[in-house]
């Protein structure tokens, strides 16, 4: 069975689908995490990312292992390398690379395929995996989105305005939404939840009774 979860940034996917899949027994995937070991591979080996053919070799020259929570290109550890700013920063390129978007959601099903996967995303419940059988797309109001961005970064030590995290979120925002394949949205049969005022602990519960019942249906 597959579960999707997508949305924006700071929507609280994340942490949500981590925990919904530990709840269900489930596996886990972070399809955001391989845009980002793309990013961090092309940066690197100095791959210039704003050239489409450059970067959509290294993506299928590299090996991406994602084993037990943990990111491994070549062989090596980037589970934290890939969440630095300036990899959050250029993904930017590799997201908007249609080679790479079509390299990756294939890796995505075969990862997924004969198992029981949450996976979390911008396009999982509608390109990635049409099928699914239970769709989620978390959204929040972009404030709270910036204001949870701006404690996470304080607690690995970074100071950032929250002027400056709300300018970065909406121009992130809006090329994942107007990308031209992939692009961010809601599947027609996806459940729409906002998190802005609730407690995580409440956002898992619902979502894990809403997949209890598609599977007890
Ligand atoms: O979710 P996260 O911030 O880790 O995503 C990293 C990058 O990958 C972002 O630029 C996001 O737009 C992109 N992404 C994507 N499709 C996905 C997951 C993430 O384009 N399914």
């Amino acid at each position: 069975m597959i579960v999707t979860i997508d949305g924006p940034a700071g929507a609280g996917k994340s942490t949500a689908a981590r925990q919904l899949a530990q709840r269900l027994g489930f596996e886990f995937l972070d399809t955001g995490a391989m845009y980002r070991a793309v990013t961090w591979y092309c940066c690197q080996h100095k791959i210039d990312l704003a050239d489409p053919h450059a970067v959509a070799d290294a993506a299928r020259r590299m090996s991406l292992e994602l084993v037990d929570d943990r990111v491994q290109v070549d062989g090596e550890d980037v589970s934290l390398a890939i969440r630095t700013p300036e990899v959050t920063r250029e993904s930017r390129h590799v997201a908007g690379n249609n080679v790479v978007r079509q390299f990756l959601v294939e890796l995505q099903r075969s990862l997924a395929a004969g198992r029981n996967v949450v996976t979390e995303g911008r396009d999982q419940g509608t390109v990635a995996f049409p099928h699914a059988e239970c769709k989620f797309f978390l959204v929040a109001d972009p404030r709270e989105r910036a204001l949870r961005r701006q404690r996470e970064l304080e607690q690995r030590g970074q100071q950032v305005s929250l002027e400056e995290l709300l300018q970065q979120q909406s121009h992130r925002d809006q090329r994942d939404a107007e990308r031209e394949f992939g692009a961010m949205r809601a599947a027609e049969d996806a459940h729409v939840i906002d998190t802005s005022c609730v407690e995580l602990e409440q956002v898992v519960a619902q979502l894990e009774r809403l997949v209890r019942e598609r599977i007890g249906g």
